[in-house]
Order: C-alpha cells, then structure tokens, then sequence
C-alpha cells in the first residue's frame, strides 16, 4: 500500500468507527479514543483501554502511564510521533475497571484493522490484555513479557504495562531492559533473516494457542 494511501486509510476508518455504540461503553464514554502517531510506523504499541485523562482528551496514554512511555520511548531514542499507540478498547470502561470479555470481542475488529492499515513489522503489547488478544493466549504476562513472538506474519514482543511501574518502581528496570530489546528488533528491521543467530532460535510453541515463540534475546 502506497503511504500516502495509509494515512488516508487510516483516517477514513477512524471517521467510519468513532461514533460506535456496538458497546454499552458507548453511553458512558466522554471522548472515542482511537489511538495516534503516524500511520507509516514501523512499530505499533497496544494499551488496554483509555483512562480518564484519555477519556477527556480523546488520546491514548495522557495520563502517567503515558508519562512513563514517554519516558521509555524517548530511553530508545524514538518519541510517539514515529510509532503508532492504540488500545484494545477504544472507550474507557467506568471506574477504570479491567475490560470485559464482550466489550474485546465488538472492539477487537477495529484494533485488527488498523493493524491491518499501518502494517506495522513490530506489535509491543503492554499488559494483559493486548497481550492475550493479539497472541490469542489465555496464558498471563509474566511468562511471556520480554520474549519475541512471531504472529500473522508480524513480531509481537509483550511487556509489562507501563502503569505496572507507577505502584512497583522495579517494574520500571524491567520495561526499560524490554525497551532495549524493542530497539534492537527495530535496529534489524524487525527482519529475523538479518538477526545474529546466536540470537535467533526459533521454537516452535507447538500445540499452544500463542504465536510462535522467537528466542532472540
Ligand atoms: N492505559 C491504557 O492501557 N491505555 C491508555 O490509553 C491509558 C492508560
């Protein structure tokens, strides 16, 4: 796709998608939050769903789990204009209270499309949830964050979500040694053919429902 198309594209869904009442989440949403950065990023980051400040503000990550992206993204050298943030919700649940499993089944359609539009080479999933959809897994985030997943064609790295780090300060040396690995998959082109292969062992999950898992690191 031409990347001027992906801009477009990407704009005319969000003009398609953000008066959606698929949901009950619709009657209690201040601001739809479809998500932001540029559509030509090599590297999309998928939330969980938006807060209040997100809610208000009709943006993903503006509270302080954003402030500690914004922090990791820049420990990488790169800023949330060159990648791409959305979340698996697009409209905050009341109270800030985990999503609920209809709530990810009517939503998930819009995440894959634009995933499917931005094309990205690399998906961080941060926390949980996104995790679990994207590796289709029921499998939790603390035996799969940091590892490197190759799914549909792209390579899924989960981390800890970046509000982990505001209430455990030592969550926050785990994301930026995540942040680290996150460079180097985009330093190769997100391309395992180029990668050094002692860092490439490829195995195979077999029989599990997550993606295949990649031991690059
Ligand atoms: N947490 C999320 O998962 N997403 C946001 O947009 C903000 C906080």
């Amino acid at each position: 796709m031409e990347e001027y198309d992906k801009r477009e594209k990407l704009k005319d869904f969000y003009l398609k998608i953000k008066d959606c009442t698929k949901c009950e989440l619709s009657k209690t949403r201040t601001k739809f939050v479809f998500g932001g950065g540029s559509a030509y990023a090599n590297i999309m980051l998928v939330g969980e769903a938006p807060g209040k400040n997100e809610d208000l503000q009709g943006l993903p990550f503006v509270g302080q789990a954003g402030k500690i992206l914004d922090s990791l993204l820049d420990s990488i050298g790169t800023s949330r204009d060159q990648v791409f943030i959305a979340n698996v919700l697009k409209c905050r649940p009341p109270g800030n209270r985990d999503p609920g499993v209809e709530e990810i089944e009517s939503c998930k359609g819009y995440l894959m499309e634009q995933i499917e539009i931005i094309d990205p080479k690399i998906i961080c999933t941060m926390g949980k949830f996104s995790t679990q959809v994207l590796l289709d897994t029921d499998k939790g985030i603390t035996g799969l964050r940091g590892k490197v997943f190759r799914a549909n064609g792209r390579l899924v790295m989960p981390i800890n979500h970046p509000a982990a780090a505001l209430y455990t300060p030592s969550r926050m040396e785990i994301l930026r040694q995540d942040f680290k690995k996150i460079k180097m998959l985009i330093e190769s082109g997100a391309d395992t053919e180029v990668l050094h292969d002692d860092l490439l062992n490829i195995e195979n999950e077999g029989g599990e429902k997550s993606g295949e898992q990649l031991g690059l690191f």
